[in-house]
């Protein structure tokens, strides 16, 4: 028995007015096609995405996923060409699911992600399963009439219904399960003798609903709701954003102004973190137990260990960050930054590929990049890392205790032993051994006297010497 997952992501997605492709336009940060995919059960035979519109990006995705390793199951591409019904997206998946040897069909839309793994699972789990939902205005979606017994008589889609049709309020989610033999015999039976002069789906399901009874199982409206247009990206966030709140909540999570606050659904969180108004987390993040993280800050795919601060105002990206740290407010860590325990990142302090070892502290206005910063090193405000001499980057390496004076420039590739002490505003172009004392600077002159000599000159117009 193998079931195969089939996900319909061909379309144009016209009312979306985007050149990115529908699936691909996110909720709290993750496309819709990611959500659908990421909600597969483990175990499946298989998945097969259907494109065709946008298909070099959606490839691009596919691809940037399963390095990611956020893909539950190997994923088969089917290019439908132009796409001419969701009947037709089946039709050329044909010669894939068999060569899968798929005796199940799951299929699902990848526009529609909201669906939880626990519908997922169900319907990849099911002989026969239609997803239904009742709607108080069922507007454009297919109407779903049902025999007696509960089980699927007819499928109608509301262009092509008749008045008394439309009145149906239960309607098709566009998720099936269904025996891939007799559903192949349905699709090879499709015709386009319809409003849309398309070749539906919805006929195929009812075919085999000829042959053998398929249940009809309703379902959270919010789960199966497709997004369309703009709006509809905006409903669904909302609804996302409420459940994984009140997820956290009851995790032991403080919200300070929930309304504000966009947590993405790959985010995790430990108890006694308290995201204050305006907080942004997406992509893969972790929060460590006790952290507080300020108001107006956006972290994306990064790790934050216990009683981690972040104040105010941050940005930070591809990092990791130890416990007890200190970052902010204003600070920005790009990719490859590394904090261990207890390091202070202070106000308009900027770090990338850099590694700070304990309790090293860089308290305010610096640039710290392609650098390695021992235990206990203080670096004194402006400090830059010169990393970059118009072709290549190098690096700067800084070892334990040392003391980098105000306003210097280490211009690499340096090396700074432990221990040294750099002396405020120099320029270090060469390496300092350990407990060296480095300085470069100009030799200060002072004129007793001179200040009221200047401004007397200054005022006669008399030139300056
Ligand atoms: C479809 C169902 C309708 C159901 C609704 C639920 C049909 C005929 N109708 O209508 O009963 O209520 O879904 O949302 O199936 N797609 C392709 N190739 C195509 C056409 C569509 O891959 O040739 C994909 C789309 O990208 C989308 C999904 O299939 O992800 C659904 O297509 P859409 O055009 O939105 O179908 P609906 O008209 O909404
Ligand atoms: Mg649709």
């Amino acid at each position: 028995m193998s079931t195969v997952a089939v996900i319909l992501a061909a379309g144009l997605g016209t009312r979306m007015k985007s050149r990115l492709p529908k699936v691909l336009h996110p909720i709290l940060g993750d496309p819709s096609l990611l959500w659908v995919l990421r909600a597969l059960p483990t175990g499946l035979g298989g998945a097969i995405v259907v494109i065709h519109h946008g298909k070099q990006q959606v490839l691009a995705a596919l691809e940037t996923w399963q390095k990611a390793g956020l893909l539950p199951c190997p994923i088969s591409i089917v290019d439908q060409g132009e796409p001419l019904g969701t009947g037709h997206a089946l039709q050329v998946c044909i010669p894939e699911l068999d060569r899968l040897g798929t005796t199940r069909v799951a299929i699902l839309c990848g526009d529609v992600p909201l669906t939880s793994a626990a519908t997922a699972s169900r319907l990849c789990g099911a002989e026969t399963l239609l997803l239904a939902m009742d709607l108080p205005t069922p507007g454009a979606y297919g109407r779903v009439i049902q025999h007696p017994d509960g089980s699927l008589a007819q499928l109608v889609e509301a262009k092509d219904a008749t008045p008394e049709q439309l009145v149906v309020r239960r309607v098709n989610g566009g998720a099936y399960a269904l025996p891939w033999p007799i559903l192949r015999r349905a699709l090879m039976g499709l015709t386009n003798h319809n409003a849309q002069k398309e070749y539906y789906l919805t006929d195929a399901v009812v075919a085999v609903a000829r042959e053998i009874p398929v249940t009809v199982g309703l379902c959270d409206p919010e789960e199966l709701a497709g997004m369309n247009s703009r709006h509809d990206q905006a409903t669904l966030q909302a609804a996302a954003q409420r459940r994984i709140q009140q997820h956290w909540m009851t995790e032991g999570v403080t919200f300070l102004h929930p309304d504000s606050t966009l947590v993405g659904p790959r985010v995790t969180l430990q108890r006694d973190a308290v995201l204050e108004p305006g907080v942004r987390l997406e992509g893969s993040v972790q929060i460590g137990e006790g952290c507080r993280i300020g108001q107006g800050t956006v972290i994306t795919d990064s790790v934050l260990g216990e009683g981690v601060e972040v104040r105010p105002y941050c940005v930070i990206e591809h990092a990791l960050v130890g416990a007890g740290s200190k970052v902010g407010p204003f600070a920005r860590l790009r990719e490859g930054t590394d904090l261990a325990i207890g390091v202070h990142i202070g106000n308009f302090v900027e770090t990338k590929k850099a590694k700070l070892h304990r309790g090293a502290k860089a308290n305010h206005l610096a640039y710290l990049g392609d650098t390695e910063i021992g235990e206990g090193t203080n670096i004194g405000a402006g400090v830059i890392t010169c990393n970059y001499d118009g072709v290549n980057k190098h690096r700067t390496t800084i070892g334990r205790n040392v003391f980098v004076g105000s306003d210097t420039q280490l211009v690499a590739p340096v090396v700074i032993g432990d221990g040294a002490l750099i002396g405020a505003g120099s320029t270090i172009t060469m390496d300092v051994p350990a407990d060296a004392l480095a300085l470069s600077r100009v030799p200060q002159t002072t004129r007793e006297g001179g200040a009221s000599k200047l401004r007397s000159r200054q005022k006669k117009g008399t030139a300056l010497s």
